[in-house]
């Protein structure tokens, strides 16, 4: 089987909308891998935030980016040989992360990278831009919305159970800037891919988000 027969479901979508859980999920109950591509602007931001890397130097972040010594096993995320699973959910890391990720050299940077968790028997990958640009020709692709209201409430919810602080009204702000620079940014904006399924998740658990997107899967596998 070459890479490009390796099945690919991409879920993407906005911030906290819980695409990350669903995709998680969804790449255990089919035994896939699962590719959160966040993590990798995230793991670029906090090296940014570290080296004290100015946000406008284009050329320096990308150099971080296709230099990242990252490792991925299980639940657990290694930058070098230092486990950062919990530092890279801070917000200050996302916020840096959603600034950084308008630069188009920094993502031509991690293009490569995410295509290589392209393996059998198969990837689930999260993020903004899966069907859209990394993997286009993705059989399945999902676009997870939720009202901003929601969102914030997950992330509030995420942070406090993660020993975060966190304010609604701080979240709330935050989520409608990321969503507007995500969504406005001139590379990969956030955007549904054309053949996405879309997928409101405001009023459903993660559990039924994450049964609606294997029944989508089990229908186009049967064609
Ligand atoms: O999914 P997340 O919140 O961990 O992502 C952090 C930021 O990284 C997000 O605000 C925008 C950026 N990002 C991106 O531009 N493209 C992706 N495929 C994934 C994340």
């Amino acid at each position: 089987m070459t890479t490009s027969n390796v099945p690919v479901i991409a879920i993407d979508g906005p911030t906290a909308s819980g695409k990350g859980t669903v995709a998680h999920r969804v790449a255990e109950r089919l035994g896939f891998h699962y590719l959160d591509s966040g993590a990798l602007y995230r793991l670029t931001a906090l090296s940014a935030l570290r080296s004290e890397t100015a946000l406008t130097d284009e050329h320096a972040l990308s150099k971080l980016a296709s230099g990242l010594h990252c490792s991925f096993s299980g639940d657990k995320i290694m930058l070098a040989s230092e486990d950062v699973t919990h530092a890279i959910r801070a917000e200050e890391v996302g916020n840096t992360a959603s600034k950084i990720a308008a630069l188009p050299t920094l993502r031509q940077a991690l293009y490569g990278l995410q295509l290589r968790f392209r393996m059998p028997p198969g990837l689930v990958a999260d993020g903004r831009d899966m069907g859209s640009v990394i993997f286009p020709h993705a059989p399945l692709k999902v676009f997870l919305t939720a009202t901003p209201e929601a969102r914030a409430e997950r992330r509030y919810k995420q942070l406090i159970e993660k020993g975060f602080s966190a304010n609604m009204d701080d979240l709330l702000k935050d989520l409608w800037e990321r969503d507007a620079r995500d969504s406005s940014r001139a590379i990969a904006p956030l955007k549904p891919a054309e053949d996405a399924h879309l997928l409101d998740t405001s009023d459903m658990t993660a559990d039924q988000a994450v049964e609606q997107v294997l029944q989508w899967y089990a229908q186009i596998k049967k064609h």
